[in-house]
């Protein structure tokens, strides 16, 4: 007979590999490397198809597929492009605590209300503690039903015999498959659990929901595994402290992946954000050195977000370079070409540059602001509280067009700001005047005037 054989899998990434390692080849982590048993890999292939479907003539295929059904949590639906499709596998990502379960609630109970029938499998918390918060909530379908289940057959078998449309099991970590190998949460389980409830949705056409934990590095433990097998997955942010919390999708088998949902958690839940320009400028200083308004992109939606920059101490070794809502390598980067192309250098100053309330903006269009924020906090002199600055910066310390400057700026205008800095091929907008700035020299210029003369003391 032969041996029974093991593979070693790395629990960040999921890459296989034939014999155990001490570091991961291929995400270079250290000590994530397990083994486990090849049956399991055996498992995973390609289930049968089932016989329900049969090969048509592409005419006659329904381009409308299957029914789209909101959820009626307006942001959510914003973000799923309508809502959830019939029989797809939805994973909700997100760090602990940082409202998954709330939303879940919430999106179950609309749906409920609406005449859904709704299992919510909760592997985390007793029914007990789910039913005071739906209380708190205020969400109190009746045609929301909950039960509380770890074990993966008993979560099938409920699905079975509740039938729901939309079942939500909160979380998959949580959940535990007895013919697996591996502790919940583990890979293999995160992988073969979530192999058969996509099965299930498929076979029956339950829309699934999946409740997945991802560490503070962003990855999502087992879920980023879980990509290739779900339809859709979402990720949840936003930091604990503040209220803000941002739903992206990271994939979308059935829509666009740049929308963003926007959430404030309140007493009573997540509550939607209609206008977050004005929520993320809320508190700002007009006026304040180091302070810079950038219109970003988050997916199709154009956001005014506040950019500050604090230029502290002279002598630190090494001197800190931290960005926060921000890539600090992308700081280091604007700080050189700063210091390279307009004679702007910081020294050996620790620099700190952050977003405004808990957004995290990886849009280059952000650039600029970073680099004026720098320059406005060093100089000690204030941009002018009207100016928002878009564009991007080159190596060159030339100012680069970045994608659909027009939203941009229209946004900006309706907040009420009445100058741009931007790249010069920026079109002229409507109620804004447009300042070209080729270059960093040049925007510095435009934001803070001439460098003033230094004075004898
Ligand atoms: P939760 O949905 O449990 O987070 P997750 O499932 O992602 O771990 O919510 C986490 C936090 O939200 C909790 O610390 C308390 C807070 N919260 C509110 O502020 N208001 C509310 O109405 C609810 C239900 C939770
Ligand atoms: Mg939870």
């Amino acid at each position: 007979m032969a041996k029974a054989r093991t593979i070693h899998r790395c629990t960040e990434c999921g890459a296989t590999a034939a014999r155990w390692l001490g570091r991961c080849a291929s995400c270079g982590e250290w000590g994530t490397v397990v083994e486990e048993a090849a049956a399991t890999a055996r498992g995973e292939a390609t289930p049968l198809p089932s016989p329900g479907e049969v090969a048509m003539p592409i005419a006659e295929v329904d381009p409308e597929g299957a029914p789209v059904r909101p959820t009626g949590v307006g942001e959510l639906d914003r973000v799923l492009g309508g809502g959830l499709v019939a029989g797809s596998v939805t994973v909700l990502g997100g760090e602990p605590g940082i409202g998954k379960s709330t939303l879940l609630l919430q999106a179950l109970s609309r749906m409920a209300d609406g005449g859904t029938r709704c299992l919510l499998v909760s592997a985390e918390e007793s029914r007990e503690q789910v039913r005071r918060r739906a209380g708190r909530l205020g969400t109190l379908a009746p045609g929301l039903f909950i039960v509380s289940e770890t074990s993966l057959p008993m979560v099938l078998a409920h699905a079975e015999s509740h039938a729901p449309d939309v079942l939500a099991l909160d979380s998959i970590q949580t959940v535990h498959d007895p013919d697996q190998q591996g502790a919940p949460g583990s890979v293999t389980q995160v992988r073969a659990c979530a192999h058969r409830l996509v099965r299930l949705a498929k076979e029956r056409g339950v829309t699934t929901l999946l409740v997945g934990h991802v560490t503070k590095e962003g990855t999502l433990a087992g879920p980023r595994t879980l990509e290739h097998i779900v339809d859709t997955v979402l990720s949840f942010d936003g930091e604990r402290q503040h209220a803000l919390r941002l739903l992206h999708a990271l994939k979308h088998r059935f829509g666009p992946t740049h929308e963003l949902g926007v959430f404030e958690m309140a007493e009573g839940g997540l509550v939607a954000v209609p206008d977050a320009s004005a929520l993320f400028l809320a508190d700002r200083r007009p006026g304040a050195p180091g302070s810079v308004v950038a219109p970003v992109l988050e997916g199709a939606r154009p956001l005014l977000v506040e950019v500050q920059a604090l230029v502290a101490g002279d002598a630190s070794e090494p001197p800190r370079r931290v960005g926060q809502g921000l890539d600090a390598s992308r700081l280091t980067l604007l700080l050189a070409v700063l210091k390279q192309h307009a004679r702007l250098a910081v020294g050996r100053a620790d620099v700190f540059a952050s977003v405004a309330g808990g957004v995290r903006v990886s849009d280059p269009g952000a650039d600029l602001a970073v680099a004026l924020a720098v320059a406005s906090a060093r100089r000690g002199t204030p941009v002018p509280s009207d100016t928002v600055v878009v564009g991007e910066v080159g190596l060159g310390g030339e100012i680069r067009q970045v994608g659909r400057t027009g939203r941009r700026l229209a946004e900006a205008a309706r907040l009420g700001f009445t100058r741009a800095l931007a790249p010069p091929s920026t079109p002229a907008a409507r109620g804004i005047d447009v300042v070209g700035v080729a270059d960093l020299g040049e925007a510095l210029v435009a934001a803070l005037g001439p460098v003033r003369q230094r004075h004898a003391a």
